[in-house]
């Protein structure tokens, strides 16, 4: 029997299982499902995360399905399988092996929740939301991939560590694919309603863009084994909450465009309205000639991506 809100987690490493921790210590949902193929260590993880929710008196209970039939009837389904990024390797190395994991991983998912909003995290990022969409047959309001607000909040802890003020009111935005060639916009990055530009200078500024862009590169060279965790997991608990109490809060998320921004059949970070439908509705802001450039630019390497799944007849009979 389904009590409550069901999310189900699939890959329970560093990332899916801190995703599920936030989760339940916020208790916003009643029950979290966690699919790993390292069964026991989903089992341990799964037991620690509960008791960890009794201490906090959260209602929140944190199960593992042993296959993806027992995924079923999730009201969201976070997807973080997927090979990590070790170091030296790019995002886009990953993409043939992930491509196949999400493949798989989508099919069970549209099976036995069909109704769900898959959440992806698996990288090359952008790429996975696309062949999410393709694979899923969801409409493009439920696949919905985590990446603008973890680059946006990377872009925000490094404003605060170069102003050394200006803590919990900085407001970064990004856009664009979660890759190198992202789109930190300076011009709508503001401390306490202050513009950015009115408190750093454009040096100050373009070294903060730079380090945004390799923000996740950065992380990876220290930990040598894998990837961050905590601010990829807490970007993807923000975007669930939205999602299970319908908040209609803007975030930056990858979707499917169909036109805006100019693009069309390519996955991109844009503005969008999170409510119980997924994303409910994309916002367009102005971008200036540079902006949009850049925009151009970073669209271009997930279409690249693309292509070479289409190359190696990835997407054939669909
Ligand atoms: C990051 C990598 C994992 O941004 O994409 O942390």
């Amino acid at each position: 029997m389904k009590q409550g809100k069901r999310v189900g987690i699939v890959g329970a490493g560093n990332v899916g299982a801190t995703i599920a921790y936030s989760l339940a210590m916020l208790g916003s949902c009643h029950e979290i499902i966690l699919r790993d193929n390292k069964i026991d260590v989903a089992r341990g993880k799964a037991l620690d995360m509960s008791q960890a929710a009794s201490a906090v008196r959260s209602h929140t209970v944190v199960k593992v399905a042993e296959s993806m039939e027992e995924l079923v009837n999730c009201d969201v389904v976070v997807v973080t399988a997927g090979s990590p990024r070790l170091p030296g390797m790019s995002r886009d190395d990953l993409l043939m092996i992930n491509a196949n994991i999400t493949k798989e991983v989508i099919e069970g998912i549209a099976k036995y929740s069909p109704d769900a909003i898959i959440i992806m995290v698996s990288n090359p990022l952008d790429a996975m939301t696309y062949v999410a969409l393709k694979e899923s047959g969801f409409d493009r309001s439920r696949v919905i991939g985590m990446a603008g607000i973890l680059d946006s909040s990377r872009m925000a802890a490094f404003i605060q560590e170069k102003l050394g003020y200006g803590g919990g009111q900085i407001r970064a935005s990004v856009m664009g694919g979660h890759g190198d060639d992202m789109v930190p916009l300076p011009r709508y990055s503001t401390v306490a309603g202050v513009p950015l530009t009115d408190v750093l200078s454009e040096g100050e500024i373009a070294e903060i863009v730079d380090r945004t862009r390799h923000g996740g590169a950065e992380i990876v060279g220290y930990l040598k084994t894998g990837s961050a965790y905590y601010a990829p997991a807490k970007s993807t608990a923000i975007m669930v909450e939205a999602i299970l109490k319908d908040t209609k809060q803007i975030y930056p998320c990858a979707v499917y465009l169909e036109g805006e921004y100019g693009f069309n059949d390519v996955v991109s970070g844009v503005p969008v309205m999170l409510g119980a439908n997924g994303a409910e509705k994309i916002i367009e802001i102005t971008l200036n000639a540079a902006e949009q450039e850049m925009f151009k630019s970073s669209c271009a390497s997930v279409e690249t991506l693309i292509k070479t799944l289409n190359k190696n007849k990835f997407f054939e009979g669909k």
